[in-house]
């Protein structure tokens, strides 16, 4: 089970499942989401006879008015109909008004969590998401954001450096994630199962790699859930390479890092124990353990050349045994 895990691409949601609805291409997962699309159809439908009543009428005059066999006819001295005016501007401004006051109150629902929502922390860095769950001491997930149906949810929202945009398509959500403030989305998961999230802001080189996914399991089975993903620590079974490719896998490393020798943002951690990397200042250093376990907590320190200084530090977010276990799985990527 821990290579699976460890197989899995590091947050990657796969295709989402396309719709039952008619009208829209994504599942409407949320409470949201599916008042969302009512409003959508209406005004889809109201545009649409609007768009058929007006193209109908002209396409009538054309024909009605068109050039005739034996010269043209005396047209009609009319210069107004007030009555016709009348009903031309009142039909519409009607249905604008019932616009206007159906997306107010979804908008207001929007930017009003229930007073039970539940929190969580979300963090936006290059380039990944850091994901905290107040109930459960020290819990911190990468790109997994665990979610009860049912359950309204309160996300907290900051960035550690960018402007990144926290985007749920299947619950028709997306906010702004901003360095120095905090923004707030709430919203209720209706259906279990797993959902795209992504970052729609750009944010730098690997901007298309912020992907993560949103878990939505039932109320019943949350705890459990969550209290397995939490947890990290080495499996009784487990050697300590898995357990660095689990660890790998929950910090978001390959969002920069790839182990198959091409190069990212970061350096390929294929081939790169043992080898001797010039650093930007034209000194070199082996990498050995010591230089990864440095290049972890202080990822600035010592950059090796041709590299920028992009990684945010992990220092406080892996301990000393998850370090112990990453060190292990870059050793075995020969
Ligand atoms: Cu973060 Cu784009």
């Amino acid at each position: 089970p821990a290579a699976a895990e460890a197989a899995l691409p590091p947050s990657n949601p796969g295709t989402p499942p396309m719709s039952d609805s008619p009208w829209s291409l994504l599942p409407a997962a949320s409470a949201n989401a599916e008042a969302l699309d009512t409003l959508y159809i209406f005004f889809w439908i109201l545009c649409g006879i609007a768009f058929v009543g007006m193209i109908g009428v002209q396409a009538y005059f054309m024909w009605k008015y068109r050039k005739p066999a034996h010269g043209h006819a005396k047209t009609s001295p009319l210069t107004h109909n007030g009555k016709l005016e009348f009903i031309w501007s009142a039909i519409p401004t009607f249905f604008f008004v019932i616009l206007f006051a159906w997306g107010e109150i979804e908008y207001m629902k929007q930017v009003t969590p229930p007073p039970d929502a539940l929190d969580v922390r979300v963090t936006g860095q290059k380039w990944s998401w850091t994901i905290e769950y107040p109930e459960v001491k020290g819990c911190s997930l990468t790109n997994d954001l665990y979610v009860p149906v049912g359950q309204p949810m309160r996300l907290t929202m900051t960035s550690m450096d960018v402007i990144h945009s926290f985007y749920l398509p299947a619950f028709r959500l997306k906010k702004d994630v901003v360095p120095g403030r905090y923004t707030v989305l709430w919203f209720e998961a209706t259906k279990p199962g797993l959902y795209p999230l992504m970052c729609t802001e750009y944010c730098g080189d690997e901007h298309s790699s912020m992907v993560g996914r949103v878990h939505v399991v039932p109320q019943e089975e949350y705890g459990a859930v969550l209290a397995k993903a939490c947890e990290l620590k080495q499996g009784d079974t487990e050697s300590t390479e898995d357990f660095g490719a689990r660890v790998l896998t929950r910090g978001g490393c390959a969002s920069c890092h790839t182990t198959d020798g091409t190069v990212k943002t970061g350096p390929s951690f294929k081939g790169l124990f043992g080898k001797t990397e010039t650093l930007a200042d034209g000194s070199t250093v082996t990498v050995d353990e010591n230089y990864i376990r440095e290049s972890i907590l202080e990822p600035n320190a010592k950059i090796v050349s041709g590299f920028s200084p992009q990684m945010p530090s992990f220092a406080g977010r892996f301990d000393d045994k998850q370090i112990a276990a990453l060190i292990a799985y870059i050793k075995a990527q020969k």
